[in-house]
């Protein structure tokens, strides 16, 4: 019995380890894959400004250091094309709107400093739209369908999806009836999404709301705050730097807030998945198995 074991694992490790050393990878390659949705602050709207007599919006095209484009940084573009990730992440998929910084490429930034090793390509899939309710993100809708197809294209390639970026609500804050029902939409969209992207314990970070738009702000933040699936983390961009009108993060408050992103989800990652994870950025079956089995663990530690 113990010789058969032994064997198996060498069959494993064997077959994984070649995989793992091949070196600079190809946008076709394996990617450590985030998906970007919610909508005009995850869209990004940072040095935006309204010219308030004509009402022209427009982008000051200024990028800070943090949200730079860098050769292994890609974007899945609208027509599901890799490309280099640029600012603005979104404007093929919020095209209606003046985008500009969102909190997408400081986010990679800082997990690529952290974790060089660990996430060697990324792959961004930015989803978000301006001035949406989270009616128009449940299982059926256009843009849940598009952000589960667009996940899926990502895939394809090669890759794993690492988490999804939540950032949305301030639509919902208008009315009190969207508010009070918006914890149970929130928690039925991560329960979802997660299923429909078949991976259990998928981290989501999402945010709480940094402006007061509407009368119920504090009923669609409390509900943010009060969510409690195991998978999922809040960061609070209460007090962050506004745009002139309360509704945007300013370029340095997305670049604060990419920075927040990251340290939560480095801080929900258990340290032995990192390490398996450094050493065999493939998705092979033995790491897939240990890294379900450790999610497991910690998901059942957390009941
Ligand atoms: C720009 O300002 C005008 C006038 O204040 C306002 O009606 C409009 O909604 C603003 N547009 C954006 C995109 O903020
Ligand atoms: C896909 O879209 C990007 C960005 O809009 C563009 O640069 C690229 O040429 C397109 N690729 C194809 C194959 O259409
Ligand atoms: C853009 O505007 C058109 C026309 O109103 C609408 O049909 C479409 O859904 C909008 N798309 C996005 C991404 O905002």
């Amino acid at each position: 019995m113990l010789p058969m074991l032994i064997l198996i694992f060498w069959a494993i490790l064997a077959r994984s380890w070649p995989l793992a050393a091949t070196h600079p990878l190809p946008p076709t390659a394996q990617k450590s894959i985030f998906i970007l949705a919610g909508q005009s602050n995850m869209a990004g709207r940072g040095g935006v400004t309204n010219d308030t007599a004509t009402g022209v919006t427009t982008w000051d095209g200024i990028v800070p250091p943090d949200c730079r484009p860098n050769p292994s940084i890609l974007r899945l573009a609208a027509n599901l094309t890799w490309m280099e990730a640029r600012e603005p992440l979104h404007s093929d998929i919020d095209y209606n709107k003046t985008n500009g910084v969102g909190p997408g490429m400081a986010f990679v930034h800082a997990i690529l400093r952290a974790a060089k090793l660990e996430f060697g390509l990324v792959g961004l899939v930015p989803c978000a739209v301006g001035g949406t309710k989270i009616t128009e993100w449940q299982r059926g809708t256009v843009l849940y369908d598009q952000m589960t197809r667009r996940a899926q294209a990502a895939l394809r390639g090669g890759g794993r999806i690492r988490a999804v970026l939540w950032y949305q609500g301030e639509s919902d804050t208008l009315e009190r009836e969207d508010a009070e029902l918006y914890k149970r939409r929130l928690e039925g969209l991560f329960v979802d999404l997660v299923a429909d992207l078949q991976s259990p314990g998928l981290p989501i970070i999402q945010v709480a709301l940094a402006s007061k738009v509407g009368p119920y702000t504090e009923t669609v933040r409390a509900a943010q705050l009060g969510i409690s699936l195991p998978n999922v983390r809040t960061v609070d961009a209460m007090g962050l730097p506004l745009e002139p009108g309360g509704l945007h993060l300013t370029t340095p408050a997305q670049v604060q807030l990419g920075k927040m992103l990251a340290r939560a989800l480095l801080n929900s990652i258990p340290k032995p998945i990192s390490l398996i994870s450094s050493k065999a950025p493939t998705m092979m079956p033995s790491n897939f198995i240990l890294d379900f089995l450790l999610r497991l663990v910690r998901i059942l530690g957390t009941i």
